[in-house]
């Protein structure tokens, strides 16, 4: 059983200019967050900087997330669970912006548990929303009606019930936080009126059990009796360790260009997976972020629909596709992919305050004879003329009015999965990192060769 500290705030006082620089010099954070539409190596680098962090935290997002660890041989694919739960020392706390699938939390928790994994350390905040089975039928039945009828308006949702939990989160009256999972009575009342609402939109679909309150209340209260040692206010426990000098990682899930606000809208997700959605996904306030570490491919690639400029859809595409593996990790869908969009790429580093780059799946570019780098998008005026920008526009009518314009970089033909310092890349491998660093205006502080926790340059 994991505890909490129970100590209260201290009302607030004026502090003296000394002791508001010793409060400062407490505690460290670093967030981690995807620059593009996700899928860029950040379960990788969280595992990597958990190292040195005593708490690793989701802040958004839910089951939609997969991310990657490989340690040795073995591979893990975390969705709900934090990527720092391999360290046997660092805490791993699902924050209140995350949509939990309780059954599914617990299917992750119980894989882990039987491949050795201790999960001792993971806490969840008993005011995380919780994504019912009602939630996946509706995701289900709103991307079917999207299909239907011309022009196919789905977003290509993971259909991991994101939306709609997110819906009812704003909606109010009709939403399950996990901390009502551990008072059945008062989930019973809950689950009334929500299955009232959910039946008049769930209509011509098979629900099964999905709709009655007794069952939905057995169900989830066994699920929350199985969590309960797990949920509490983690935002004291986070305050409380900050307090104590501690050293907290935010690992945001999905991806800038996926984001609710800045991302290619309406082909997004449901949540704030910027660095912004820090602060009201963990209630940690941005200023206390010290490091924004942005995980970005060498590449693009998107899963689902919405604009992408710089994709591919010929031989290039596919050997992008082949080499990198690009294949997702929650649903196996093949991922589109194209040239590095620097563009799209710079805005990200602006809206997250980024201050260090990760280079992900850098080995994938190796053998290409030339590399295309997207560093301005021509937009089609509608008198006919057209205007030449590096500015990115994040509204998807917008955005699909762009046209790339390339700059062309030489090839490195060299294999660099077995590089471990920035000497062992080629010298032509070294000129595309600095192209990179240049155009974003941030250091790239890692550059990643391969999946393995080895395969890792850093600077
Ligand atoms: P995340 O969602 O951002 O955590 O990324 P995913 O785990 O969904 O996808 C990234 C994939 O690339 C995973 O299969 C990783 O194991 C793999 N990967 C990470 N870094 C590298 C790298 O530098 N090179 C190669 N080839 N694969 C990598
Ligand atoms: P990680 O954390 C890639 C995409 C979906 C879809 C859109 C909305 O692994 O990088 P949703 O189910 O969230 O309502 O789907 O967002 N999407 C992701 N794509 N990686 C992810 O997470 C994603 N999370 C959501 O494919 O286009
Ligand atoms: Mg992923």
């Amino acid at each position: 059983m994991i505890e909490s500290s129970t100590t209260t705030a201290a009302a607030p006082r004026a502090l003296s200019r000394a002791e508001g620089r010793d409060r400062t010099q407490k505690g460290t954070c670093t967030a981690v967050v995807g620059l593009q539409w996700g899928d860029e190596g950040k379960g990788k680098i969280v595992d990597l900087l958990a190292a040195d962090h005593d708490a690793v935290v989701r802040y958004n997002g839910g089951a939609n997330a997969g991310h990657t660890v490989v340690v040795g041989d073995q591979k893990y694919a975390l969705h709900l669970v934090p990527s720092g739960i391999l360290y046997p020392g660092v805490m791993a706390v699902v924050g209140n912006g995350v949509v939990v699938d309780p059954e599914k939390l617990l299917e992750e928790i119980e894989g882990l548990e039987k491949r050795g994994v201790s999960t001792e350390r993971l806490v969840v905040s008993s005011r995380a929303h919780v994504v019912a089975p009602y939630h996946k039928l509706e995701d289900e039945v709103r991307e079917r009606l999207l299909t239907g009828g011309g022009k196919d308006g789905s977003i290509g949702t993971t259909k991991r019930g994101i939306g709609p939990c997110y819906a009812d989160k704003a909606q109010r009256s009709s939403a399950i936080r996990v901390g009502d999972l551990l008072r059945p009575e008062a989930l019973r009342e809950k689950l009334e009126i929500a299955c009232r609402f959910k039946r008049t939109r769930l209509v011509d679909i098979e629900v099964g059990d999905s709709l009655d309150p007794a069952k939905l209340t057995e169900r989830l209260s066994a699920v929350g009796e199985k969590l309960r040692a797990r949920v509490m206010d983690t935002t004291y426990l986070l305050h409380d360790m900050l307090g104590e000098g501690k050293r907290v990682l935010f690992e945001g899930g999905n991806a800038t260009l996926l984001d609710v606000d800045h991302g290619t809208y309406p082909f997004v997700t449901s949540s704030n997976c910027t660095a912004l959605g820090i602060s009201t996904g963990t209630g940690v306030p941005g200023r206390r972020l010290d490091r924004v570490v942005g995980i970005m491919k060498a590449y693009s690639t998107r899963v689902g629909a919405g604009p992408m400029p710089t994709e591919l859809l010929d031989a290039t595409g596919n050997l992008l596709r082949e080499r990198g593996r690009e294949y997702g990790t929650t649903t196996g869908r093949p991922r589109r992919c194209g040239w590095l969009d620097l563009v799209a790429v710079r805005y990200s580093v602006m809206v997250n305050g980024v201050t260090e780059i990760a280079l992900m799946l850098f080995d994938v570019l190796a053998g290409f004879d030339e590399l295309q780098v997207c560093t301005a998008y021509e937009i089609a005026r509608a008198d006919g003329t057209t205007e030449r920008t590096d500015r990115f526009p994040p509204d998807a009518v917008d955005l699909e009015r762009v046209t790339p314009i390339y700059e062309t970089l030489p090839g490195f033909g060299e294999e660099i999965t077995g590089a471990r310092g920035w000497d062992d890349l080629p010298a032509k491998a070294r000129e595309y990192v600095e192209f990179v660093e240049k155009y974003l205006g941030v250091p790239v502080s890692i550059v990643s060769v391969g999946p393995g926790r080895g395969q890792t340059l850093v600077g």
